[in-house]
């Protein structure tokens, strides 16, 4: 098994988060017992990648409702919970896995209130444990799926980060090259830099290396001229949710990607645990992209990049069209177009 760093993990009753802005420059873990922390951690992508603020959102909603005492009754609990899952739920709007997670425990709470306080805590945690080992199992099952896809593939592209530091496992889109590793075959990685928050060159680089395994980072506007190279054969990134009909919302310039990559002939893969397919949004126009501080794109840490008052839009995630994904890899199979139809079938057997 190759080495990895856990990004999201609970230890001693607190929530133990590696703190991603600081990386590649401090390996520094945060923990927290705090609500208020954990929203601040989402939101400042402390914790970023939408299957890990998932997992840290329900571990953030234990810690919410821990100070609620165990006789104060269970309409007193759930009201709380519910308090504290709109709070956790304002942090970022783009990640469904988010949504999906805090849902979850609430409704496994609901489904159990006849219980104490007490007894709820205890499943809410046990709920959030499950999560955490399932998005490592589907991180697996997704790398075994990715695989089939890449016989004839030595190198892939990738934009953002969707690798260990983003799920609770080896990654989505990564998942292939660490399962790769562990046969002993090599898939070589081409991260984009991803402007402006810079995952693939912090983040993505970074846990490959950790890992001992091949990396290029190339800025982003070097994509197209590398695929026209041949040196790519493959494309695979994550998502931060899929719409009903296979739109695809990923980390702002993954359109960009897809675009290149059909110009170039090169399939453009999106890995999904079932968490991120989102049946209720119809398409990618009803998928809200967060838009981030103006100050990302005119500053560079300590240093000022752009003037200070430029006008600046700062969409964080795009929207890439159902019509240029090739395949999206989910834990339950490889999904073709027509998605509307496939997606239902292979992820929902309807
Ligand atoms: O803003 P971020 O860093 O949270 O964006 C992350 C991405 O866009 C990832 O590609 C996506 O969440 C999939 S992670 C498996």
């Amino acid at each position: 098994m190759v080495e990895r760093v856990e990004a999201v993990r609970f230890e001693s009753g607190k929530l133990v988060l590696l703190d991603q802005t600081l990386l590649p420059s401090e390996k520094v873990f945060l923990h927290l017992d705090d609500v208020t922390a954990v929203w601040e951690a989402i939101k400042m992508l402390r914790v970023r990648g939408a299957p890990a603020i998932g997992g840290a959102a329900a571990y953030g909603l234990c810690l919410g409702v821990a100070a609620v005492s165990d006789d104060a009754g269970t309409a007193a609990f759930m009201a709380k919970l519910r308090e504290v899952r709109d709070y956790l739920a304002s942090s970022r709007p783009t990640a469904v896995n988010l949504f999906w997670a805090l849902d979850r425990l609430v409704g496994v709470a609901e489904a159990d209130s006849a219980g104490d306080v007490a007894a709820l805590k205890a499943r809410l945690l046990e709920e959030a444990h499950a999560i955490k080992a399932e998005d490592e199992a589907m991180c697996r099952a997704i790398g075994e799926h990715a695989l089939t896809l890449f016989d004839d593939v030595e190198s892939v592209l990738t934009h953002c980060n969707a690798g260990s530091l983003a799920t609770m496992g080896i990654g989505t889109a990564l998942a292939p090259v660490y399962l790769a590793a562990e046969q002993g075959r090599t898939i070589h990685v081409f991260s984009d830099e991803t402007r402006p928050l810079l995952q693939g060159a912090r983040i993505t680089t970074w846990e490959l290396g950790q890992a001992g395994l091949p990396v290029t980072l190339i800025a982003d506007g070097m994509a197209a001229s590398v695929m026209r190279q041949g040196r790519i054969q493959a494309v695979i990134v994550g998502t931060d949710r899929v719409a009903a009909n296979g739109d695809v919302a990923n980390k702002i310039g993954t359109y960009g990607v897809a675009i290149m990559a059909k110009e170039h002939g090169i399939p453009f893969y999106v890995a999904a645990p079932s968490s991120t397919i989102d049946f209720g949004t119809p398409d990618g126009d009803a998928i809200e992209i967060e838009l981030r501080d103006p100050d990302e794109l005119r500053r560079l840490g300590e240093r000022q990049t752009a003037p200070a008052g430029v006008d600046v839009y700062n969409p964080a995630f795009d929207v890439t069209p159902a019509r240029l994904v090739s395949a999206i890899v989910t834990e339950k199979g490889v999904v073709r177009p027509p998605f509307e139809a496939n997606l239902r079938k292979v992820v929902l057997g309807a």
